[in-house]
């Protein structure tokens, strides 16, 4: 177990020793994680957001792109493939569209976890507690709630007015539900330098979680940010490899932020320290329209090969792709993803752990 100093962390956030640095966030992945890279099937659907983050090309004043729903149906038909391809873990994400009713998306988890024995994650932004403890009891085991930024005027700024204190009461408030929790920051926004960045990892440590998602700003031509820089691939590797050391049981993806902007990036994260990767099972005539930034889901990748495409690259490392639900083994103060009957403990961890798809 490696321990680390403020100066350390910021010495190899500058790049000085990424040699040691990747080794010891590769060390410590696979010492807590094996050989096993968890797949996470993420469906995104619904485009439509109320929402003006300034860096996000799915924001309400965003008149370039076109808007879609998907219905229950072809949510569970994703789904199902995904689980049949070997996912986990089903990821429903969305910009903040509260035309889904808190009975709707309820119904959604329920049919989910009935059909399949997988984890549920949810990524539907900045919905009420009372509608996270609703879909909690319906059975969903997660949440994903990025903070971006944890500089509270950049947050502000850049998310058009929303205050950070109510974000982060939110993350907190999804942990005492019971959930899984993840967050996480976007590298390399403007006004970020080494110091905002060493102050993101140590924010994020300490809230403790159980997944920790990192990836590059990419600007989009049809937002504020149009004409600020990409953010660096290195920069993000450092921040994720740091986070593995800092936080060694953590779920840590590769995120598609880093596909987008050079491919091979996201197959290096995996040696770096990630040990998670989240294919987009969005049907086509969809997917490329949930353009949070350009690139965003790979135009030659169809629903059928999403999946496969992962596995390989995880393969190609001599890793191997793990349909397990792949819970957080950090947790063991959380509930299981029933919660009426939980003691707290989860004894099938260490025997989902180990499981693997060898086809
Ligand atoms: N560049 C990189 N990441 C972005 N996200 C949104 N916009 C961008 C961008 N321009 C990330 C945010 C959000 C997730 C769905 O995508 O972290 O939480
Ligand atoms: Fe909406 Fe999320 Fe994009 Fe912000 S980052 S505009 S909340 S989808």
């Amino acid at each position: 177990m490696y321990t680390l100093k403020e100066h350390d962390i910021l010495t190899y956030l500058t790049g000085a020793n990424d040699k040691e640095l990747f080794g010891r966030a590769n060390a410590t992945q696979s010492q807590e994680f094996g050989n096993g890279i968890y797949l996470r099937a993420i469906i995104e659907f619904s485009n439509v957001c109320n929402k003006k983050c300034h860096y996000c090309g799915l924001r309400a004043p965003n008149k370039g792109i076109t808007r879609y729903r998907m219905g229950n149906e072809t949510i569970l038909n994703a789904a199902s493939l995904a689980v049949s391809q070997g996912a986990g873990t089903i990821v429903l994400q969305s910009g903040d569209d509260f035309s889904y009713s808190t009975q709707s998306i309820g119904t959604l988890i329920k049919e989910i976890k009935t059909q399949h024995d997988v984890a549920v994650t949810l990524s539907l932004g900045d919905r009420g507690v009372d509608e996270y403890a609703f879909w909690r009891e319906c059975g969903a085991d997660r949440c994903l709630l990025k903070l971006e930024t944890t500089n509270p005027r950049l947050y502000k700024r850049l998310r058009d007015g929303e205050e950070f204190s109510s974000r982060l009461h939110r993350v907190e408030s999804l942990r005492h539900l019971g959930y899984e929790v993840g967050s996480g920051v976007i590298t390399d926004l403007p006004d970020s330098n080494l110091i905002s960045t060493l102050q993101d990892i140590l924010f994020l440590t300490a809230l403790d979680l159980d997944m920790i998602a990192v990836g590059p700003f990419i600007p989009h031509p049809q937002t504020p940010l149009a004409q600020v820089a990409p953010g660096s691939i290195e920069l993000s590797h450092r921040v994720t490899a740091i986070l593995r050391i800092l936080n060694p049981h953590a779920n840590i993806p590769a995120t598609s932020a880093l596909s987008a902007l050079e491919p091979e990036s996201q197959r290096l994260a995996l040696t770096r320290g990630c040990n998670v990767i989240m294919p987009s099972m969005t049907p086509e005539d969809h997917r490329a329209d949930y353009t949070i930034y350009p690139g965003k889901n790979a135009s030659n990748i169809d629903i059928t090969d999403s999946l496969t495409h992962a596995k390989s690259m995880i393969r190609s490392l001599g890793l191997v792709p793990s349909s397990s639900k792949g819970f957080s083994p950090r947790r063991n103060n959380v509930q299981q993803s029933t919660p009426r009957n939980t003691t707290g403990h989860n004894p099938r961890r260490t025997k989902e752990c180990r499981q693997v798809i060898t086809g």
